[in-house]
């Protein structure tokens, strides 16, 4: 046991520290085929041209022809085999790279669903997107494509150099003295690569968040005849991520005619260098050719070096990105252990709530008692701490000061799969997925749910006869986050997921507000079948919704305003007088 715990730690400091190490031993099949194939090809291809030179030397030497035949047979053979392990490598990198991107990008999904709201409120959905996208891709790019040009580069260079300064030592070095320049103009261009790839990425994920926002919110911009200016806006980033991406190519564009130059200078030097022994006959004609053949191929593993230290910076610049978020820890922690059976009571006692980088309380000092089978409403003007204080007691956000008891034992000891067992929160806004009624309804479920079920649900929350009305009734598929349904659809959708649940204790954050006074009757009931002493807590601000809870709480300003039953803070709460004002007037007026 503790020896899987250390090699599990050893694994996850491989992956930070070395991570193209670490998707070598993962997955060494793929990239020891790979590299063994890239061996073979590099070794072909740097004996084709000295077949070649034996070929012309033999033409020029008018051997027999059966000879000059063998030679071409030869040659042949070396160019078929070259284009088999060429598909090789390719095939086995192709696994190796892909493995590795798509085992990152599972563990960043991952490892984003298990933060807390505080991390989302920090990073912006385009950032993530082009993490998960951009970031991702770039580090493929850098355990794939870059390292095994590097690898490539490197090789051709052991192989072909040892053959050229076999063929003639002088010429070698005279032809390549510009190679020593290479590296240096390579680590100018890179740097340059680098910097201004940077600033493009930033502009695609501004870019992309802008997308994001105008998509989801693109009723209300048409509702406010927005189209123009976020057409605008749009228009403005675009053309700064076209300039952006204009430098790239440009110091990009670069990268070629410096490496080229470099190498192929050396072709003009053997001209100048060869003359004299061609004349004289002091070297074959052959030679000179596979000469010139080693030094254009000298020209790849140059670029290639080039072009694979560059990938290598950008795909580890994009790693360091991953990785960042990937150190992220939640700040709600599953370290408890109590696994409560029967939710017996609740309690808040003296908690204090901030959220971060804010001054101000959204909560402060609020204690209260609820016991297994009452119901709570809680009340209070926008902005007064209602949502808050349910997503503490379900523990979105993390408490630091007071305490949430649950049958008298601290949230924080309790499993966090235990607590959301015990506490089902139906938050105020309606999301739902592009997925069927059915899976909708049916989404927190680990078990497949009966027909019955869903269909008993739909009746509670009164939307048998518009599902019936779908052509494919519960099998209806939903828009992104069920645009095809009304608001108030949604709602009662979404209701009917948490009723599926039956949990202990049902929380409707604001929830009620399309629901009338027949579809809340029909709730409780189903709630009352659920358990005998289910609990419910309403976040309201409609009255009629909290006519038959035990407590009220009045919240303002984060504050208790009061605590107690319908009459009770009748008597003792200001913004509950004003409340029963505003809204008898309404129904006055109504009538
Ligand atoms: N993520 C957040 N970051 C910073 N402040 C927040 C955040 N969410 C809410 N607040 C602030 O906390 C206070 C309480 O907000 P909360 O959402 O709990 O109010 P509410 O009573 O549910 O209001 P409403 O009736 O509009 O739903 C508000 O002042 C709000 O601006
Ligand atoms: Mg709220």
């Amino acid at each position: 046991m503790q020896n899987q715990a250390k090699n599990k730690k050893t694994a996850e400091s491989t992956f930070y520290n070395h991570p193209i190490w670490f998707y070598i031993r993962h997955n060494p099949r793929p990239f020891v085929l790979g590299m063994t194939f890239l061996i073979i090809t590099n070794s072909l291809d740097a004996v084709y041209p000295l077949v070649m030179k034996t070929a012309i030397d033999q033409i020029e030497g008018l051997v027999p022809m059966t000879e000059i035949t063998r030679t071409c047979l030869i040659f042949l053979a070396i160019m078929s085999s070259l284009a088999l392990t060429r598909y090789s490598w390719r095939t086995y990198f192709g696994k190796f790279h892909t493995y590795a991107a798509e085992h990152i990008r599972q563990k960043l999904f991952n490892h984003l669903t298990s933060l807390g709201p505080n991390f989302f409120h920090k990073n912006q959905v385009g950032e993530l997107m082009s993490l998960l996208t951009n970031d991702v891709q770039s580090f493929r790019q850098a355990v794939g494509p870059a390292l095994l040009v590097l690898a490539d580069g490197f090789i051709i260079i052991l192989v072909v150099l040892p053959i050229m300064i076999s063929l003639n030592w002088s010429w070698t070095w005279k032809t390549l003295i510009f190679l020593p320049m290479v590296p240096l103009l390579i680590w100018k261009v890179m740097g340059l690569i680098n910097k201004n790839y940077k600033i493009q990425q930033e502009k695609f994920s501004e870019l992309t968040s802008l997308v994001q926002e105008t998509i989801g919110g693109i009723r209300v911009i048409k509702g406010f005849s927005q189209e123009d200016h976020r057409t605008a806006v749009f228009n403005k980033i675009s053309a700064s991520f076209e300039h952006a991406c204009n430098k790239v190519a440009k110091v990009d564009s670069l990268f070629m005619p410096v490496m080229e130059f470099g190498v192929t200078s050396g072709s003009v030097i053997l001209l100048f260098i060869a003359k004299e022994d061609l004349y004289t006959g002091a070297v074959t004609i052959g030679t000179f050719v596979a000469f010139h053949r080693y030094i254009q191929k000298m020209v790849w593993p140059m670029t290639a070096l080039g072009m694979g230290f560059s990938n290598f910076q950008k795909g580890y610049a994009s790693f360091e990105r991953i990785k960042k978020v990937l150190l992220t820890e939640s700040d709600i922690y599953d370290v408890g252990t109590t696994v409560i059976s029967k939710f017996e009571t609740l309690e808040f006692r003296n908690v204090s709530f901030k959220y971060k980088n804010c001054e101000v309380y959204a909560l402060k000092d609020i204690s209260f008692k609820l016991r297994a089978g009452e119901s709570l409403g809680i009340m209070g003007p926008v902005g007064s701490g209602k949502t808050t204080l349910v997503n503490l007691l379900t523990r979105l956000y993390p408490l630091e000061e007071g305490q949430i008891l649950v049958n008298g034992i601290p949230i924080e000891n309790i499993t966090l799969d235990c607590l959301r067992s015990l506490f089902l929160l139906i938050p105020q806004e309606a999301f739902l997925f592009s997925e069927s009624l059915k899976d909708n309804v049916t989404f927190g479920l680990s078990e497949p749910a009966h027909l019955d079920t869903v269909l008993r649900m739909a009746d509670v929350v009164d939307l048998t006869d518009e599902i019936n009305a779908l052509p494919l009734k519960f099998d209806s598929q939903l828009g992104e986050r069920g645009v095809n349904l009304s608001g108030g659809q949604k709602q009662r959708l979404t209701i009917a997921r948490g009723l599926i649940m039956q949990t202990p204790v049902l929380i409707l954050d604001d929830s009620l507000s399309a629901v009338d006074t027949r579809t809340e009757k029909a709730i409780e009931n189903e709630l009352a079948k659920t358990t005998a002493t289910f609990s419910r807590i309403i976040v309201a601000h409609r009255l009629s919704s909290l006519k038959t809870v035990d407590h009220l709480l009045i919240l303002k300003d984060g504050h208790k305003e009061a605590w107690g039953t319908y009459e009770e803070v009748l008597q003792s709460s200001p913004t509950f007088q004003k409340i029963i004002h505003f809204q008898g007037t309404e129904t006055h007026s109504e009538q």
